[in-house]
């Protein structure tokens, strides 16, 4: 099969791909970085660093609303159009400048003191166990909670939110995703319609409450809003979790110098996002005729910017398919880039820190199996669907 036949079948929802795509990616990069695939009515996957910011940093040609046809992420949420996410330009901006005193680096430490109660509790739950799947056992425990306090959801009812968002993704059948959704759908609106008129330090709060454009935002468009940001803040910081809990787990003299160096840490998590970054593809449209690596392209094309390829771009990183320390520091693509740059990504890296310094401290000695081979997922999210470790000794909290 040649390069050009193996892309045009390219799914990036395609459930086989996870342990594969990564090569697959590097022959695109090589044969056709701006590859043809026929996968979901037709879109160009876009693997290399300078077409992904190229596109990122374009968006008057590269749409970001997925009202014309971007790759849809959350399909349920139907067509209203979500602030923020799905905007573009000066709206777009709008609404950034709203939110960015919430996710400065200083509001993100903020988080931390949090962030380590409910990890240290957790953390002590595990310990006596000696073994665990890192994965529901912790990674996907802390990120919702995170989000829900951002949000401005008051303590007691997080954990209301995160068995929401656990129940919706762990549905079995379309009737219990249909209650889930439901439910969650009710729990939402009725914390965003709460905050009308009131004041509050929250994200909800100001969001709820902030002109935009000379008007409010109306109840669904908040709705879309809030779905995709805990969607952004959680299943994103779970999977990052994961990868980096598995790279530790599977090197222990890795383990070992950071048990040793916690300092390093901001170190492993970087080079967790460029190197197995969370968030793999998302979509933008074309809304002007243009050209990009020599392919030329056509109002209402649908474009995938795969960000992990980029973040293994030869060009950049010629070894970028090894996880290692000590990298020169360079700009990588895995918070993304241009203006819809992560913007969480100051609480990502408070809360992936914390919620490792803790584990590394209360058990320095997890390991995965010898020769433990891991399923990675692979789709607009990148992880792990599994992380088995066991240990022996634990240190006194
Ligand atoms: C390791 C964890 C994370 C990774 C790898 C990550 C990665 C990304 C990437 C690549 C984008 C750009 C998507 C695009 O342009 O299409 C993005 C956007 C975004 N992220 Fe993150 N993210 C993480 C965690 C978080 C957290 C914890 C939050 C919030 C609590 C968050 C909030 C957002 C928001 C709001 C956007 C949209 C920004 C905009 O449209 O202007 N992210 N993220």
């Amino acid at each position: 099969m040649t390069v050009h036949e193996l892309a045009r079948g390219f799914d990036h929802l395609d459930p086989h791909i996870g342990d594969t795509v990564h090569e697959t990616l590097r022959e695109f990069r090589r044969e056709c970085p701006v590859a043809h695939s026929e996968a979901h009515g037709g879109m160009y996957v876009v693997t290399r660093a300078d077409e992904l910011r190229t596109v990122a940093e374009h968006g008057e040609i590269f749409s970001s609303a997925a009202e014309v046809g971007a790759v849809v992420v959350a399909p349920e949420t139907g067509r209203v159009i979500a602030p923020l996410f799905e905007q573009d330009l000066t709206e777009h901006a709008v609404w950034r400048r709203h939110l960015q005193p919430f996710f400065t680096p200083r509001a993100a430490a903020g988080h931390a003191g949090y962030v380590r109660r409910v990890a240290r509790e957790l953390v002590a739950e595990l310990v006596p166990r000696g073994e665990a799947d890192f994965v529901p056992d912790l990674c996907a425990r802390i990120p919702p909670l995170v989000v829900a306090s951002l949000l401005g959801i008051p303590e007691p009812e997080r954990p209301i939110l995160a068995s929401l968002v656990h129940r919706l993704a762990g549905a079995g059948s379309e009737q219990e995703a249909s209650e889930a959704g439901q439910e969650y759908t009710d729990f939402l609106l009725a914390q965003i319609r709460a905050r009308r008129g009131a004041s509050g330090n929250d994200v909800l709060t100001s969001v709820v409450n902030s002109d935009i454009g000379g008007r409010l935002a109306d109840d669904y468009e908040l709705l879309k809003f809030a779905f995709l940001l805990v969607a952004a803040g959680n299943l994103t910081t779970t999977d990052q979790l994961a990868s980096i809990l598995l790279e530790l787990a599977c090197d222990d003299a890795l383990r070992r110098r950071v048990v040793a160096d916690p300092g390093l840490l901001p170190q492993v998590i970087e080079e967790s996002v460029r190197h197995e970054s969370a968030v793999a593809a998302t979509g933008r449209t074309v809304v002007t005729d243009t050209e990009l690596a020599g392919v030329p392209l056509h109002k209402g094309d649908r474009m995938l910017l795969t960000w992990g390829s980029g973040n293994r771009d030869e060009k950049y990183f010629p070894d970028g398919d090894e996880f290692k320390l000590g990298r020169p520091r360079k700009p990588h693509l895995g918070w993304g880039a241009g203006a819809h740059r992560c913007l969480g990504l100051h609480i990502a890296r408070v809360e992936l820190r914390v919620i490792c310094e803790e584990l590394l401290a209360a058990i320095p000695d997890f390991r995965a199996p010898q020769g433990f081979v891991p399923q990675r997922s692979y789709g607009v999210i990148r992880g792990v669907k599994s992380v088995p470790v066991t240990w022996r000794s634990h240190r006194a909290q």
